[in-house]
């Protein structure tokens, strides 16, 4: 693939590469040089004289474990370090730490080999190098909410250094302007490189937990003008947590949390305020910018050295559905599911899963979409946090089951349980990408810097954790174990809450890592199996086995054309606009495309990532996309109501023109939650857009 402006040198190398890659040369020499020394020679004496822990201890001396001296890193046949529950870790600074992993988890590194797929985070969990099966093996995963997409409540200190930031293009925007602490770049990079470390990610393994979730935003390929978040930066950021994955053998959603507009109008989609992701005048361009971005993801991920950890891409978190209406997020879905398959090819082993957003409704509401498609997913984000009517019910009294837990285990049973089993036998794959340990939206920032703190006359009993007793702990534990059962495969939001400026995590029902450590959240995630069923509960779990489309098992998977053509890219209408779809303004794809840079491979011959150039399907030449010189576009954030062309911009051949409308144009009523999405047929006017 030529990429002439390809991402990589787009920009001249900064400093900060530099003295990345320096790092990374000093890293590679001491594994090399000192390790071997450290092993055979410094090691043993240690192990002589120090003392049990079973916390993973940052110093250098930490050694062995409760079980007695710590078990040697051993170095395989063909040269890699790899090593279980009591080894010692050394990361890229040359500091070291203890693995914690009661699970017969195997971490393996091999600067030599940076593709080794052989490690695992549990005795339960398919080793990277094996195929994972859907309906048999269980997600226990958590997100890394609030790394490259900041939120208030995640990282709340951030926040408060810049009072007035409502969501991160604010942030963005005044990081840059304090440029006294370094400015933009080095600001985000800052958290970037300390909110999740490698400890982080080996604890995640060490908990009993499979697959993390990482929400990102499109800034990670590239922002255009008056768009303030920090490009690119965080993209190298998740490759290091893609390296971390594979070394403790975690596997891998990638999420595309924020897209140019905002597809939910949330502060976590990057600005809040306004939808501007199919509605409104810029509805269909943000969209067509978003259907970039994914295919330059998919390109990517699909590489073979990145398929067995990053097995699925949500197309993107949280539109709503509501709002924008089913139609429209309906057409963009099968449109981002042929490009993405335009790219992958179908079939087992051909690119990642697509997971698709329930869009904040009922998920049956998207049963019946893309039938007979290759391996796609839904994801839905069961709360009881957002209720509007406050429940009251105490949570320190006995439940059904006489742990603790009161009414509120056996409600996310019978809320949830019934839902994901069935969206399992009527959609296909399915799993709960977000959910939290919270019955409530006490704490700091949860509904945003606007509302710092919730009214719920219950919140001085939740807030502070610090003082939760024995019942109380059980109860919310119940709690979390039901919704785990219920769900089935699950993503808990998220691994970590960031310290308020106070010096405190201040929403402590959403932080796993903090549960983990207080006794709120299970040592081990498998206690959850069958806590419905204990708790009385009677939904039907899903028995499996998914049909074998579903799963990659047909090669040769396709969805009927009448459907497609049924549902045509662009949709028929969106909401929110004065003209017909047609006039609304669309992008060329004239720029040179962009490919997203690999990691550099200090310690690998040259033979190892041959070939490897961030772009799998060479058979895809398309241009990136890029504004037609000749229109003029509104703005991509505030939708202008008074906008009106008369013609379309750019003039694409072969699409009919119709006649000006003085008169809004029609919109298209909203499917309700519960019905299906047979959609009337109709004739499409506009010729789908380019399938690779
Ligand atoms: C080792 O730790 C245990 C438990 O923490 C303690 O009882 C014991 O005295 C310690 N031994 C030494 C030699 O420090
Ligand atoms: C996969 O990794 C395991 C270790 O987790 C190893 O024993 C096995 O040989 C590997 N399999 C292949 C096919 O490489
Ligand atoms: C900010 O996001 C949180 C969830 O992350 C949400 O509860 C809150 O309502 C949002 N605030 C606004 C004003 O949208
Ligand atoms: C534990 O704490 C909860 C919440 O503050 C309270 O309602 C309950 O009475 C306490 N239980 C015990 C046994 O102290
Ligand atoms: C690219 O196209 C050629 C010719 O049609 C085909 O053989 C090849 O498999 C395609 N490559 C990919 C990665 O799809």
């Amino acid at each position: 693939m030529e990429s002439p402006d390809g991402y990589k040198s787009k920009k001249p190398v900064k400093k900060g590469v530099i003295a990345l890659i320096g790092a990374a040369l000093v890293a590679v020499l001491f594994l090399v040089i000192f390790l071997p020394i450290y092993f055979t020679v410094i090691r043993p004496r240690e192990q002589k004289s120090s003392n049990g822990s079973s916390a993973i201890i940052n110093e250098p001396d930490s050694g062995s474990t409760e079980n007695g001296p710590s078990p040697p890193v051993e170095t395989s046949e063909a040269g890699s370090l790899r090593g279980g529950h009591g080894s010692t870790i050394t990361k890229e600074d040359g500091s070291t730490f203890t693995y914690q992993n009661d699970f017969g988890g195997l971490w393996v590194e091999d600067p030599a080999d940076p593709f080794n797929n052989d490690a695992r985070p549990n005795s339960w969990t398919p080793p990277l190098n094996t195929s994972w099966q859907w309906g048999t093996d269980r997600i226990y995963g958590v997100n890394l909410g609030g790394l490259f997409v900041l939120e208030p409540f995640i990282s709340p200190e951030i926040f408060q250094r810049y009072p007035g930031a409502l969501d991160e293009f604010m942030l963005s925007e005044a990081m840059a302007a304090d440029t006294a602490n370094g400015g933009l770049e080095q600001i985000l990079e800052e958290h970037y490189n300390t909110f999740i470390t490698e400890e982080d990610i080996a604890e995640i393994a060490g908990a009993g937990l499979n697959w993390i979730r990482v929400p990102i935003g499109f800034w990670a390929v590239e922002t255009w003008p008056g768009e303030t978040f920090l490009e690119r930066t965080s993209w190298r950021y998740f490759l290091r947590i893609v390296k971390w994955a594979r070394k403790y053998g975690l596997r891998i959603c990638l999420d595309l949390h924020a897209l140019p507009g905002s597809q939910n109008a949330y502060n976590h989609s990057g600005r809040l305020n306004n939808v501007n992701f199919l509605e409104g005048p810029m509805g269909i361009a943000n969209a067509e910018r978003a259907l970039y971005y994914l295919r330059v993801f998919t390109q990517f991920i699909s590489q073979p050295q990145y398929l067995d950890i990053i097995q699925a891409i949500e197309l993107v978190n949280e539109p709503l559905a509501g709002q924008i209406g089913f139609r429209p997020l309906n057409s963009f879905y099968i449109e981002a599911y042929q490009i993405i398959r335009g790219i992958t090819g179908v079939g087992s082993g051909n690119g990642p899963y697509i997971i698709l957003s329930d869009g904040l409704q009922a998920m049956a509401s998207w049963e019946g979409l893309l039938p007979g498609a290759d391996r796609v997913g839904m994801d839905g984000h069961p709360y009881f946090a957002f209720v509007d009517t406050p429940i009251l019910d105490p949570i320190s009294v006995p439940a059904e089951d006489g742990l603790a837990g009161g009414t509120w285990p056996r409600r996310a049973c019978d809320a949830w349980g019934p839902t994901f089993a069935t969206s399992r036998t009527n959609f296909g794959v399915t799993f709960g990408g977000e959910f939290s340990g919270a019955v409530n939206d006490c704490g700091l920032y949860l509904r945003g810097i606007h509302n710092p703190r919730s009214f719920h006359p219950q919140c001085p009993e939740y807030d502070a954790w610090e003082t939760y007793n024995a019942t109380m702990k059980e109860g919310i534990q119940s709690f979390i174990t039901a919704s785990f059962d219920a769900i089935g495969d699950f993503f808990f939001w998220t691994w970590k809450i960031g310290e308020s400026i106070e010096g405190r995590v201040d929403i402590p029902l959403w932080s796993y890592k903090l549960g983990l450590e207080q006794g709120w959240i299970p040592r081990d995630p498998r206690e959850s199996i069958g806590k419905c069923q204990r708790l009385g509960a009677t939904f039907e779990p899903f028995q499996g086995p998914f049909s074998p489309a579903q799963t990659g098992g047909n090669p040769s998977a396709t969805v009927a054309a009448d459907y497609l053509l049924s549902n045509p890219w662009p949709p028929a209408s969106i909401n929110s606009i004065n003209v017909p779809i047609e006039f609304l303004p669309r992008y060329t794809n004239t720029a040179p495309v962009i490919t997203l840079p690999e990691p550099t491979y200090t310690g690998a011959p040259a033979s190892a990532t041959q070939g490897l150039d961030g772009w799998f399907n060479d058979n895809d030449t398309e241009g990136g996309i890029a504004e037609a010189v000749e229109c003029t576009y509104p703005d991509r954030y505030i939708p202008d109501p008074d906008y009106a062309p008369i013609a379309p911009c750019p003039v694409v051949a072969g699409v009919p023109v119709p006649t000006p409308e003085v008169t809004p144009g029609p919109t298209i009523p909203e499917v309700e939650p519960g019905s299906t999405l047979d959609v009337e047929s109709s004739t499409p006017e506009v010729t789908p857009a380019p399938v690779l």
